[in-house]
């Protein structure tokens, strides 16, 4: 079995086992609060005097369960401001568990899928030429250090924060609930205490990649060769139109989801229920967005690509790869060695 095909088996069967793991998802993130269908339903019921309650011989939940949906009744007591419930925790916690419970872990297992079968069908880009054997400098160590520790923040929030959100449903019924009441409070713990260093990580990545990241006319190009997925030649500088996006979506969604985070790690700093809910749901959001787009980064970043791993391991890159990649950075870089070196030689003249 040649290289290939063993990890693509691995992958299929890694694949298999997430997908049946999240297959049990959908029935357990129903609403728990929900009147059952057997209910007796009063709510329409005229001949029903009194206020609603649930002791009597018939009961009421389709009447607050429609409450807790937003229906709007109103109340005579003078401590309520005349509402009968404040309904929106219950449509924040639905909200929750019918769309970003039910779809997250879907979205990642589309994503992992496409790149699979991509995957399987074009196998890695290869260097068309291959390796010329010369190297020619890309990336800083400073660069590569606030590369890796960034994306090992990253890794790890996301690895905690989806035990955090899907342990419940998708880890209980395999490891028992007592298992997962440990594993999820570990996570938490470590999410509380890794959150605030990938607000120092992203700062540092924007600083150090900022510069050549800005978009330029070069780049429509690109997009209308579709990076050149399904072939031909793409120029592009020394960051192209899919990474200079990769590069803004992190400094956006991961500022949203930094102010966030923080305002879930201080809630008591928000007097208005209403700022930790958003926050919540926004978190979850951008988790689920930055991840699926980190599944392609990575794709492309290792085994999608030959050669574009030793930028970010060695900070240099082989000279084939770099002029079919980023042809004119590749020509920028000779060009100024090139200048370098007849100053050198003039001075020394
Ligand atoms: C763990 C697997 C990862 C691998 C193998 C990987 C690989 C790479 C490689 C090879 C590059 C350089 C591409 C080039 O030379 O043009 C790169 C750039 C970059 N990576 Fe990663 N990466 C990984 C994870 C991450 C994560 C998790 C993040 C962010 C949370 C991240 C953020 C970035 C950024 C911001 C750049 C610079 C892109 C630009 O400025 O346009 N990487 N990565």
């Amino acid at each position: 079995m040649t290289a290939r095909a063993g990890l693509s088996l691995l992958l299929v069967l890694l694949f298999a086992f997430w997908l049946a793991l999240l297959s049990g998802l959908p029935a357990q993130a129903q609403s728990s609060v929900r009147a059952p269908d057997t209910a007796v339903n009063t709510f329409d019921d005229p001949n029903a005097d009194g206020p609603p309650n649930t002791l009597g011989t018939e009961s009421r939940s389709a009447f607050w369960s429609a409450l807790k949906q937003g229906e709007i009744a109103t109340t005579s007591s003078s401590t309520a401001d005349g509402k009968v419930m404040q309904t929106l925790g219950e449509q924040w916690r639905l909200f929750r568990t019918q769309y970003i419970l039910k779809y997250s872990g879907w979205v990642l297992v589309a994503v992992v899928g496409l790149l699979m079968l991509y995957y399987l069908i074009r196998g890695p880009m290869k260097i068309k030429d291959g390796r010329s054997g010369k190297m020619v400098h890309r990336f800083s160590t400073a660069h590569r250090v606030a590369h890796w520790f960034i994306a090992f923040v990253f890794l790890f929030l996301a690895l905690s924060g989806f035990v955090i959100m899907l342990g419940r449903p998708v880890l209980t019924p395999i490891i028992g609930r007592d298992a997962n009441a440990v594993l999820t409070s570990a996570a938490l713990q470590g999410h509380n205490l890794f959150g605030p260093l990938f607000i120092f990580g992203l700062i540092w990545i924007f600083v150090k990649f900022v510069r050549g990241n800005f978009f330029q006319m070069v780049d429509f190009k690109w997009i209308f060769k579709l990076g050149g997925l399904f072939g031909g030649h793409v120029s592009s500088k020394k960051f192209n139109f899919g990474e200079k996006s990769w590069f803004w979506l992190l400094v956006i969604v991961g500022s949203v989801m930094s102010i966030s985070g923080l305002i879930m790690l201080f809630p008591w700093l928000f007097e208005d229920l209403r700022f930790l809910q958003v926050s919540t749901i926004l978190h979850a959001f951008g988790a689920v967005t930055l991840l699926a787009v980190a599944l392609g980064h990575i794709y492309i970043g290792s085994v999608g690509m030959e050669g574009s791993l030793d930028s970010m391991v060695k900070g240099e890159v082989d000279e084939n790869w770099a002029k079919e990649h980023h042809d004119l950075w590749y020509e920028e870089v000779v060009g100024k060695t090139a200048a370098t070196t007849s100053d050198n030689k003039g001075e020394s003249a």
